[in-house]
């Protein structure tokens, strides 16, 4: 009260001209203490603002549990059907060899204990479905209903860009937050699904739309678009001698020529296709 009081004042007396007199020693001193509590406030919020961040980054799916379980039922291929899934089940050592990383913070002694002294099965999916209970799988939340059995799959940020120092053993250590995950092979993770209905064909595309009250106003393949980009950056790549240092590939890994020549043979055959569709909300 007393700050705002001497606030108006002032400006009251700047009002009139009086400019000098509000620089007085009490005011100087509101000042400094305001300052001083300014900072401190700033510096929690700050603290807190990192921790929630982090909460986000590494924990929040944003509900895409809907489209990783819940459209491409992913969840099912890594329970298998002992669980109530479909195959075989996602063993540690295959989550391992995808890429997947283990938060060895998030594992409990006896389970530490257990797998330093090799009494874990690592090509059991229940041990998977253990560490996905746990939270231990870096960037991977499931979503259980009974015991071992999952309901959906969700990722998040940390799944591509947070790695584990390899301090237990390799893929099993301490998060490194904001560290690409450069062994991640999300072409095999993906082609574990054992629905892929949703990569669909434009029509179903333009259907979806129009129930959802938009009218499609333009429709163009853009595969010739497409060819000619990727013919066009490997020209520039061959001329320079190589990627830029900064790029896709990074994340990629080594195997960023063959996956990009995968994608042109899957685009030049017809298989996929970059479709552009403008679509105006009626
Ligand atoms: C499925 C993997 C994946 C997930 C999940 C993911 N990203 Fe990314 N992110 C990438 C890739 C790949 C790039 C690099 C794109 C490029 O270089 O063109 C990238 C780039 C970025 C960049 C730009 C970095 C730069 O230096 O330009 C930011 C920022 C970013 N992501 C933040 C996030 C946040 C925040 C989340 C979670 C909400 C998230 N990402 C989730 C794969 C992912």
């Amino acid at each position: 009260m007393k700050r705002s009081r001497s606030r108006i004042v002032c400006a009251l007396l700047l009002g009139f001209s009086f400019a000098v007199t509000c620089v007085s020693a009490s005011a100087d001193e509101y000042g400094r203490r305001d300052q001083q509590g300014q900072n401190e406030r700033a510096e929690r919020h700050d603290h807190d603002t990192v921790l929630q961040g982090r909460q986000t980054f590494r924990f929040d799916t944003f509900g895409d549990e809907d489209f990783w379980g819940g459209t491409l039922k992913l969840h099912q291929a890594i329970e298998g059907s002992a669980f109530g899934g479909v195959g075989a089940g996602v063993s540690p050592k295959t989550a391992l060899a995808v890429g997947l990383k283990v938060d060895v913070d998030a594992l409990p002694a006896s389970v530490l204990n257990a797998l330093r002294s090799g009494k874990v099965n690592l090509d059991d999916p229940a041990v998977t479905l253990t560490l996905l209970k746990l939270n231990a799988v870096v960037g991977v939340t499931g979503f259980f209903q009974s015991g071992l059995s999952l309901k959906s799959i969700g990722i998040q940020c940390a799944l591509c860009h947070s790695t584990v120092d390899n301090s237990f053993a390799p893929g099993i250590g301490h998060r490194l937050d904001g560290w690409a995950n450069r062994d991640l092979n999300v072409g095999a993770i993906v082609s574990l699904a054992p629905d892929l209905s949703a990569v669909a064909e434009p029509d179903r595309y333009k259907k979806a739309l129009e129930r959802a009250g938009f009218a499609v106003t333009a429709e163009r393949n853009r595969r010739d678009f497409a060819l000619a980009f990727f013919a066009d950056l490997r020209a520039k790549t061959a001329a320079a001698g190589g990627p830029p240092p900064l790029g896709l590939h990074v994340l990629m890994g080594k195997t960023t020529p063959e996956k990009v020549q995968n994608m042109i043979d899957n685009i030049s055959k017809g298989r996929i296709a970059p479709v552009e569709l403008i679509a105006r909300k009626l």
